[in-house]
């Protein structure tokens, strides 16, 4: 797959933009562990222009993460383009469009998916967006509004059309959100258009390498994104990626999982507080798949996740690292 010059390779897995998740350090991780390409939490068009400090921190990367996206939403073409701009001297390879954020706060308000109701004005922002900066753009979508108006095939032309070079599609609608299973038919059939020829990149609920290599196989999709799967396991990449190359089962040890959870967690601190920073930390601990299968986890997954400090939560994880060694079952 390749985007504008930069060149993905065969089959490259990408980390999905999910707010409050894909912050620089766990992008980097997740770059470490094998994912061909990176993207930040969407960033709010009108909050970047009014210059709101936790939105241009969204701008920051780390060299090391590269190729790395930065993903815009908003409702209005000139607010969009200005941020755009903005976004282009932050150094990111791409810019994404998100035309998929199905919550009301966004949605409700027109920009993400609700510019699934739009797309004269969807059309026009990609149009002017890709018009106003140097680097490539492209696009995430869902399917289409709701189960009455399966749209991406029509659209996805018509946002090849105003330039993407690009286009990422979640396989389900709106009126979905994130219930029901993600429709790769849809999402191949895409591909059936012959004039089509934008990379595409495959998205929703990819937990496997295995089914990974199905959406490539079966579902012809260019690219694989991974997002939900990635939370508490970026070592999620590591397994895709040795899966397509072959190593079915390869995984990282339990040491090096635990190693990268700490990793998270001082991060995380570094880059917030101690308090805030374990709190935004908690999300991973609780959906992390590390913890799944223990005996009598219960207490201790409370004690998990209502540790405040640094050491309390360090003592736990050192607990249950412990107790997974040992427990015979666990594997
Ligand atoms: C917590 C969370 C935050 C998300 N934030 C964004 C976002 O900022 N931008 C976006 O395009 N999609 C966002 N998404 C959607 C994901 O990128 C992805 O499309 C969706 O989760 C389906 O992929 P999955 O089944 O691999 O999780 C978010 C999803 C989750 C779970």
């Amino acid at each position: 797959m390749k985007i504008g010059k930069i060149d993905f390779g065969n089959k490259p897995v990408v980390l999905a933009p999910m707010e409050d998740v894909t912050d620089t350090s766990f992008r980097l991780i997740c770059k470490e562990q094998g994912a061909d390409m990176v993207y930040s939490e969407f960033v709010s068009a009108d909050a970047l222009i009014r210059n709101i400090a936790a939105t241009t921190r969204k701008l920051t990367i780390n060299p090391a993460e590269r190729p790395t996206v930065i993903q815009i939403y908003g409702r209005e073409v000139e607010p969009m383009v200005e941020a755009a701009k903005m976004v282009e001297a932050a150094g990111p390879d791409i810019l994404d469009i998100n035309f998929g954020c199905p919550v009301k706060k966004v949605a409700g308000k027109g920009a993400g998916a609700g510019m699934l109701r739009d797309i004269p004005k969807m059309l026009e922002i990609t149009t002017a967006v890709v018009k106003a900066v140097n680097i490539p753009v492209t696009v995430k979508t869902r399917i289409g509004w709701d189960c009455n108006s399966i749209i991406i095939r029509d659209l996805a032309e018509q946002l090849q059309d105003c330039g993407i070079e690009a286009l990422t599609v979640h396989g389900r609608t709106r009126s979905q959100m994130y219930t029901g299973n993600a429709d790769w038919n849809v999402i191949a059939s895409i591909k059936d258009n012959q004039r089509f020829r934008i990379p595409l990149i495959g998205n929703g609920d990819i937990t496997s390498g295995q089914l990974a290599k199905e959406a490539f196989d079966k579902y012809g999709v260019d690219g694989v994104m991974v997002g939900r799967a990635s939370i508490g396991a970026p070592w999620i990449f590591h397994e895709i990626k040795s899966y397509l190359n072959g190593n079915s089962n390869e995984t990282i040890s339990i040491k090096e999982k635990f190693d990268i959870l700490r990793r998270q967690i001082r991060e995380s601190i570094d880059r917030i507080d101690e308090y805030r920073g374990i709190l935004h930390i908690r999300r991973h601990l609780a959906a992390s798949p590390l913890f799944k299968g223990i005996s009598h986890f219960r207490d201790t997954r409370i004690e998990m996740l209502r540790a405040s400090t640094f050491n309390e939560l360090d003592e736990v994880l050192a607990k249950i690292e412990k107790r997974i060694n040992n427990e015979y079952s666990y594997e």
